[in-house]
């Protein structure tokens, strides 16, 4: 009988969960809900969940089609990874698809859901957005910053220039690019630089770094602290206890940048002009307010570029053709004589077509960022009840072969024909969510690759081809960090540093 006993409590569990999974299959159907593989009682999919999650998902929509679902806990998830389908979602459901899933992460760094990334959809995201787009992003404001993206860059050129003025050397271009993208952000937001050799208050710049870069590896959304509310009752390891913490910190470094900035007046930088309205309108502009569009500049704003520049030039270095051929672009549009400026960009279709290629390959946000339908609707042909989570695979639309033509190869020729239909490639996404930070993205990147090719030749550091595997993280980061070969051309000597002070 002891034998027996457990065989008969395993049969029985067995039997139940088989009876369980059968039973929510039919209700699946019934409800028409999109196809799913099996789930677990209590986490539902959460075990399947392997990273990098867009592989993990992409390998489902194989079996399931490009429209499935999932469970994490007791949440519906639904994953989009067709062109149409991403269409539907952006065009005909864009209105109730955009709104944000309450994720823990969004009560810390969106300030209790506060911020433009993390609020729902409404009048308050309308105002931030429409805040954003003309004191941040307009034409205006964007060529107002124009000087110091020039000066950045041409501090990374100087810096590449000492390395390697003689001979070929080895430099490492992931920590450069993060640098230069994060002091291009400060620097708009609060005219001051956290990386160089010149700065005057290093321990509050190495703070500030330190917190940054903690703040990227707590985000993300495969967390199963958010989809199972146990966790959430013990406060599983601590997660929000530490959120907190970490959030404390950020927000009293963001609070001494606005402090410093209502002492002294007299600077033209973000921070000022969001102080000189929160004067006339001191209700709605808050420090809170202020502090959340800080943040989101630099969370969304800094690591984003820096990794897709990362990546296009381990693309370029993988493909010594191509580099050639963007150099000769350069030479013939340039000369040999002056500096690329962004005026140039929209003439070098070549340099243009190797940023969207890049693009299309490595997405610095694969999954997007995770929507919410806040009404039931339909996706496919399934019905999509409110209260789902909406990701969309952009990774796996960039390489569908229904889409493109060989479609893990690197051939920036073929965006030789022009513009490509937004649902096929959608790195900052599509519709009202889309990203409002492209037109700034699109000027860092063009202009640092552009110099960076027009300056220098580059070489692989040995004969192996630059391993190109994604590592751990929300904006799809390189697993090992570039290191590359670098030695400067005649042109840098003539175009090099007439206004550079520093290094
Ligand atoms: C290569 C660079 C970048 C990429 C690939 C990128 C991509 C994206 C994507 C995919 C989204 C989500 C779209 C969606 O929800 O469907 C997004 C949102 C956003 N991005 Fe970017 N982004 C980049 C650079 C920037 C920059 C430079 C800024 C600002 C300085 C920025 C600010 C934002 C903000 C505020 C949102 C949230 C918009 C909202 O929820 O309404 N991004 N970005």
């Amino acid at each position: 009988m002891e034998i027996v006993f457990p065989y008969i409590t395993v049969s029985v569990f067995l039997v139940f969960i088989t009876f369980k999974f059968l039973s929510k299959a039919r209700t699946n159907r019934r409800r028409n809900l999109p196809p799913s593989p099996p789930a677990l009682p209590v986490i539902g999919h959460l075990h399947l969940i392997k990273q990098p999650l867009h592989r993990t998902l992409q390998t489902f929509s194989q079996n399931l089609g490009s429209v499935f679902s999932l469970r994490f806990g007791s949440l519906l998830v639904v994953v989009v990874s067709s062109p149409s389908a991403a269409e539907e979602c952006f065009t005909k459901n864009d209105v109730v698809l955009a709104n944000r899933p309450r994720l823990t992460i969004g009560k810390y760094f969106g300030y209790n859901y506060s911020t433009v990334s993390a609020a729902p959809y409404g009048d308050h995201w309308r105002n931030l957005r429409r805040l954003m787009a003309l004191e941040i992003f307009s034409t205006n404001r964007l060529n107002h910053f124009l000087s110091i993206r020039q000066d950045e860059i041409k501090r990374l050129l100087h810096r590449l220039h000492q390395k390697s003025s003689n001979d070929f050397a080895r430099v490492e271009l992931k920590s450069k690019f993060s640098e230069l993208t994060f002091n291009i952000v400060m620097r708009m937001i609060a005219g001051k630089r956290y990386y160089g050799d010149d700065l005057v208050e290093c321990e509050e710049a190495k703070e500030f770094r330190e917190v940054v870069s903690e703040a990227f590896k707590v985000g993300g959304l495969s967390n199963p602290y958010d989809f199972l509310p146990v966790l959430r009752w013990i406060d599983f390891k601590g997660f929000e206890k530490n959120l907190g913490k970490l959030h404390k910190r950020m927000d009293s470094r963001l609070q001494g940048l606005i402090d410093e900035h209502r002492r002294d007046k007299s600077k033209n930088t973000m921070i000022d002009h969001l102080l000189s309205l929160q004067e006339s309108q001191p209700e709605y502009y808050t420090d809170s307010i202020i502090k959340g569009l800080m943040l989101v500049m630099i969370l969304a704003g800094t690591d984003t570029s820096a990794v897709t520049m990362e990546w296009a030039m381990s693309l370029l270095v993988n493909h010594p053709g191509v580099l050639k051929k963007a150099r000769a672009e350069l030479d013939t549009h340039l000369g040999r004589d002056r500096l690329i400026d962004e005026p140039d960009l929209s003439k070098l279709h070549y340099l243009q077509a190797i940023i969207s290629e890049t693009f299309r390959l490595c997405p610095a946000a694969p999954l997007l960022v995770p929507h919410m339908s806040s009404n039931d609707c339909t996706i496919g042909g399934f019905n999509v009840p409110r209260g789902t989570i909406l990701l969309v695979n952009s990774w796996a639309i960039h390489r569908d072969p229904s889409v493109w033509d060989d479609p893990t190869s690197f051939k920036p020729e073929r965006f030789d024909g022009g513009e490509v239909e937004g649902h096929k490639l959608m790195p900052f996404g599509m519709g009202r969510r889309a990203c409002p930070g492209a037109g700034l993205a699109q000027r860092v990147i063009g202009l640092t690759l552009g110099s960076l090719i027009q300056c220098f030749e580059w070489e692989r550091v040995g004969e192996e081809l630059v391993d190109l595997s994604e590592g751990k993280g929300i904006t799809m980061p390189k697993a090992v960090p570039l290191e590359a070969m670098c030695k400067s051309r005649d042109i840098v000597k003539k175009v090099l540093f007439e206004d550079v002070n520093n290094e």
